[in-house]
């Protein structure tokens, strides 16, 4: 039988397990990626590890998540992110370099490679055909240290593309329309692969745009095979020997398709506040819109920003609508001002920030109260821009470009109409691409030129925390009952305040859940343990670790949940809390407040493959959780996370 191009990524990179849906396999890593809000905390476990150099190919530290340095406490981490990246061998991105999916992309994403990534948005080079996933920061600092990767075989399913993208509809809508039809659960233990005559018309910003936005399906990655315009793309960036043709196999057999034919696509947009609540723009139109990004990791490349530069050449953006371009990197800005697009921009009143990510998370440009935002980014969970109950849309430059020029949500389509002489700015293949682009990249250290050879810790930079071995008995109040979809960003929120104690487990963890209760850290504090309860889709979003780490540092012990999302759960048993999976019912009965034991010998329980846990509640109810964990899953809980586990195996314990 005949391979998809995932599974012959896979095969080539195998170290331990059977490729069968549903296996757990261990795979080799080739390169890793991580950023400055998960960073600091790889290199520390890398430290506590007792590494003494990066095993990968390549290790590349960026700096985009908070560049902006309020106090010493950010600047002193990225010191310490340098020093770090000097003393074990990494590449270094200086804070201000771009954002780590669109500067992996230019310089380092090759067909064909393994990469893992402490960041959600990883698979992003997937548009390159690399196999990238996002991961914790602890399975990033272990792969560094040449461990390999454990992953669930997942699903492996064929998104048809048929046809062409008509004109005003973009990768961005293929992405859109994608979520309206999964939701943001319909990824999850699936890999979406790209094949198709469509797939193979759309350009390698264009797929990347696509497989940046697989995150918000909960998918474990995305991938696009490589043809002559991955090559093409990668000789312009002075990277040709690095391109390999990977196509599936004629043969291969998928464990799903999906069907979507571009040429029926229409401008579309997410509405407030889930990535999936998307409705074609012109259901939406009317609506005053008083701030619009253009940016992001999602649409931040240079070819992003060129459509809405070519729209509003000799045009101004309404009186009432502020406009600003957050490209993805530092070479996009540099390719911007060097055509004169900047000042193109500048002139319609459009305003430029430093390439981070920074209003993607809240950190600058925070909307007004009651205001409506428009933003070519990938998320919009609710409070997410720095300001609770937000209105944040989602779309694609154009769309974004439209709404800065009439003021309000417009289909680009009816603007064109109305203005009469604004085109659809298309590229054609000349102008797509960067010539330049990923070489020279001042901002970038590589390890031959590395400044520091030993660690650099600020005051603020404290050490790891560990949990003891799980005991037998676990017993506690339901400290916080939550609903669906409650996000990394509920857990321990990214806003600037709070992220500068990402190195500080004790303070940080003083915000844990403090979106959904702000005496939560208190009370946990004060109860010594406790179990925490959610809905569907508990731990949503991105891959800090903290949002595991922070719990188990104030005594969380076990998370009942309905369901779980990939990485979160990957980060529950890697910090040793027990993720316990219960049904609609049982959900629906525990209360906040009540009192939670797990009937059974725990330690006993984990260790011996038991999958049905019995739960009694207030001594007067009991009901069933599940665990579903792998062998290596139920040892990591056991020695009470991965740090210790990983430390002992080293040790032959
Ligand atoms: Fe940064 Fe937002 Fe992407 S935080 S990595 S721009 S999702």
């Amino acid at each position: 039988m005949g391979q998809t191009l995932t599974e012959k990524i896979l095969d080539d990179h195998l170290v331990e397990g059977e490729l069968e849906t549903g296996e757990e396999i261990g795979i080799e890593i080739d390169q890793v990626l991580t950023q400055d809000t998960t960073g600091t905390m790889v290199w520390l476990q890398f430290e506590a590890l007792d590494m003494d150099e990066v095993q990968t190919e390549l290790a590349a530290q960026y700096c985009d998540h908070q560049t902006y340095q309020f106090d010493f406490k950010n600047t002193d981490d990225h010191r310490f992110l340098r020093s770090a990246a000097g003393t074990y061998g990494a590449y270094f991105s200086r804070p201000g370099n771009g954002i780590c999916h669109q500067v992996h992309k230019e310089n380092f994403a090759a067909p064909g490679k393994t990469l893992l990534g402490s960041d959600s948005h990883t698979p992003t080079p997937g548009g390159l055909g690399e196999l990238a996933i996002g991961a914790g920061g602890l399975d990033i600092a272990v792969a560094m240290g040449g461990g390999e990767y454990y992953v669930e075989v997942p699903e492996i399913v064929n998104v048809r593309l048929e046809g062409e993208l008509p004109e005003w509809a973009t990768a961005k809508d293929v992405a859109l329309e994608m979520l309206r039809r999964l939701s943001v659960k319909g990824g999850v233990g699936k890999i979406f692969e790209y094949t198709g005559p469509g797939a193979e018309s759309l350009t390698i910003p264009e797929r990347t745009t696509i497989t940046n936005l697989g995150t918000e399906l909960g998918a474990t990655s995305s991938i696009f095979p490589t043809d002559e315009k991955t090559k093409d793309w990668l000789s312009r960036i002075g990277r040709e020997d690095e391109y390999v043709e990977l196509q599936p196999d004629e043969d291969a057999e998928y464990d799903d398709e999906i069907v979507l034919d571009l040429s029926d696509l229409e401008p579309l947009i997410a509405k407030p506040s889930m990535p999936d609540n998307v409705v074609p723009v012109s259901e939406a139109e009317g609506e005053e819109v008083e701030q619009v990004i253009l940016g992001s990791c999602t649409n931040g490349a240079y070819e992003d920003i060129l459509p809405g530069a070519k729209m509003l050449e000799g045009r101004e953006i309404a009186k009432h609508t502020e406009m600003i371009v957050a490209p993805g990197s530092k070479q996009a800005s540099e390719m911007l001002a060097r055509e004169g697009w900047t000042a193109e921009m500048m002139a319609a009143g459009v305003n430029f920030s430093e390439a981070t990510c920074g209003a993607c998370i809240g950190i600058g440009h925070v909307p007004a109260s009651d205001s409506v935002s428009l933003r070519t980014f990938n998320r919009n969970f609710e409070g997410r821009s720095g300001i609770e109950d937000d209105s944040v849309y989602l779309c694609s430059p154009e769309v974004a470009t439209a709404a800065a020029i009439k003021g309000e949500i417009v289909d680009p389509r009816d603007l064109a109409d109305e203005l009469g002489d604004l085109e659809a700015p298309g590229l054609e293949m000349g102008d797509s691409y960067s010539p330049g682009m990923g070489q020279n990249d001042s901002d970038i250290i590589s390890p031959d030129e590395a400044i520091d050879d030993e660690l650099i810790k600020g005051p603020n930079i404290g050490d790891v925390p560990l949990k003891d071995p799980l005991g037998s008995e676990i017993e506690g109040e339901a400290l916080l009952k939550m609903e669906d979809n409650i996000t990394t960003d509920h857990i321990i929120p990214a806003t600037s305040d709070i992220l500068k104690f990402r190195s500080n487990v004790p303070k940080l963890s003083e915000f844990t859940l403090s979106r959904v209760d702000d005496t939560f850290a208190e009370r946990a504090k004060q109860a010594d343990g406790g179990v925490l309860v959610a809905g569907e889709n508990y731990g949503q979003g991105s891959s800090r670790e903290h949002a595991a780490l922070c719990p188990m540092y104030l005594g969380i012990e076990a998370v009942l949940a309905q369901s779980f999302a990939r990485i979160h759960k990957a980060n529950l048993f890697n910090f040793g809390l027990v993720p316990l999976t219960i049904d609609e019912d049982t959900y629906a009965k525990i209360e906040q407040g009540d009192d939670v034991e797990i009937v059974d010998d725990v330690a006993e329980g984990i260790k011996s493959g038991k999958e049905e846990f019995t739960i009694r509640v207030n001594d007067e109810w009991e009901a069933t959780a599940q665990l579903d964990a792998s062998e290596r899953e139920r040892d990591i809980l056991s020695s009470g996370g991965k740090l210790t586990w990983t430390k002992q195996r080293a040790e032959g314990g």
